[in-house]
């Protein structure tokens, strides 16, 4: 069936791939991953993750989603047809469902943080006064339902306005917007005093830090801040023109996303140093530390408004892309229209969102597995089905897909050419080394 709607250029399918890709993962997970792992060091494992494992995985999702111009799970019938393949979509619809349900949960603490930064909430002096804050807002069962929800509904309706006219102008939008006061608050943060040690700490690389584990936690963060496994790409790709250069795209997707989550560091660690707080605050960082340091900054009030501001825009377009992955599954394999289908996804969401929204509340005594809900849904889609999804495309570029319709629909049938050797490094780096590298992400998250 024709498609009728689909991003209306290359540059919206472009910003509508950065939007997925930049979430809390590069404004929350990344600084304080660089933060734990060694500063500079886990930047540079980080890049070169990126460049030889993830862009490959990028680059077979987008060849899946725009080969097939179809929705997930379309996508792996139509191009295997009559193979089990079409289960891998499965996995991804799931994968998304179960990431959208706890991501919801955390883009409402974003809704909280920034209603509590305009209301000049953040004026206590002592860092365990934050700590007190975050831990009321994580575990009030009914806050915590109410800002989910909230958060659910607006990312419902961007997606009800479709892909043209909500999903691309809601990016083209927000991902200026979110560029311009990074960078503010970046600014800010390099002209506090002693600032500098910040610097030093995240462009100074300490070898000593690094671990195995560091590398894999380099490999896990790329493959989630790129918002590989899940079926984004594959879905987004499916909207795009088939004349796009398909290389360039995934590129600059891959640069964008890694540009943000370092100016997002630099945002955070000048600052950090500047108050003579520990870089290695782990997950606490934005929801904890940063008040803290907002609270004591000169014009700290508003920088608080804008971070706050900023992790909002970044998780809503994150989260655009994981819905319109069920929305798309639903309209074209059950024939839905868009308000059904989001209807449908919306009320799923809801019901999962709330079991992790009350999971530090109402359902702390609820474990599957000795975790909570919350901590359940997190670890089962980054272990199991999000890596699943991501293995599943690799392999199925690597070693279902035909070396002639991969050639075909990487270079756009031959628009863009790039030599032999070229062609055949990017095949070999999908065939072996991404899987491997999800693989090992994998086995590593499981033991
Ligand atoms: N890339 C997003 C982030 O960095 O927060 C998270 C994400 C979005 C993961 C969409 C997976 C996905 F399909």
């Amino acid at each position: 069936m024709a498609r009728q709607d689909g991003f209306g250029s290359s540059f919206g399918t472009l910003i509508a791939l950065i939007g997925s890709a930049v979430g809390l993962g590069n404004l929350w997970r990344f600084p304080y991953l660089v933060g734990t792992n060694g500063g500079a060091a886990f930047i540079i494992i980080y890049l070169i993750c990126v460049v030889f494992l993830c862009l490959p995985g990028m680059i077979s999702e987008f060849v899946i989603g725009r080969r097939s111009q179809q929705d997930v799970y379309g996508a792996f019938k139509v191009l295997a047809p009559g193979s089990k393949w079409k289960y891998a979509g499965l996995v991804c619809v799931l994968g998304v469902t179960t990431v959208l349900s706890f991501y919801c949960v955390v883009g409402g603490w974003t809704i909280d943080y920034l209603i509590k930064a305009i209301g000049m909430k953040f004026s206590v002096a002592d860092q365990g006064a934050f700590n007190n804050i975050f831990t009321s807002v994580s575990t009030s069962s009914t806050k915590n339902t109410f800002y989910m929800l909230i958060f659910l509904v607006c990312t419902c309706a961007v997606v009800l306005m479709g892909v043209k006219n909500g999903i691309e102008k809601c990016n083209k939008v927000m991902m200026p917007v979110l560029f311009v006061l990074l960078i503010v608050i970046m600014v800010r943060s390099l002209t506090l005093p002693g600032s500098g040690e910040g610097m030093k700490f995240l462009f100074k690389p300490d070898w000593s830090k690094v671990t195995t584990s560091t590398v894999i936690a380099a490999l896990g963060q790329g493959f989630f801040s790129l918002s590989l496994g899940c079926g984004t790409i594959i879905t987004y790709a499916s909207y795009s023109n088939k004349k796009d250069n398909l290389f360039k795209t995934s590129g600059l997707t891959a640069l964008a996303d890694t540009m943000v989550a370092i100016l997002a560091s630099i945002a955070i660690m000048p600052s950090v140093f500047s108050y003579g707080i520990s870089p290695t605050q782990g997950p606490g960082l934005a929801f904890v530390t940063l008040p803290y340091v907002f609270a004591n900054m000169p014009f700290g009030w508003l920088m608080g408004i804008l971070f706050f501001f900023i992790m909002f825009i970044a998780a809503i377009s994150s989260s655009i892309s994981l819905l319109e992955v069920m929305v798309a599954y639903l309209i074209e394999e059950f024939k839905a229209n868009r308000m059904k289908a989001t209807l449908l996804s919306f009320s799923v969401v809801l019901i999962l969102g709330t079991l992790c929204a009350l999971s530090q509340g109402a359902l702390s005594g609820v474990h599957i597995f000795k975790k909570n809900i919350f901590d359940f849904f997190d670890f089962i889609s980054a272990n199991v089905l999000m890596t699943g999804g991501g293995l599943l495309a690799v392999l199925f570029v690597g070693w279902r897909l035909s070396k002639k319709d991969f050639k075909d629909e990487f270079t756009s049938s031959g628009k863009y050419n790039y030599s032999p050797w070229f062609l055949s490094t990017v095949l070999l780096l999908i065939k072996y080394l991404a899987p491997i590298g999800v693989a090992l992400i994998m086995i590593n998250g499981l033991i």
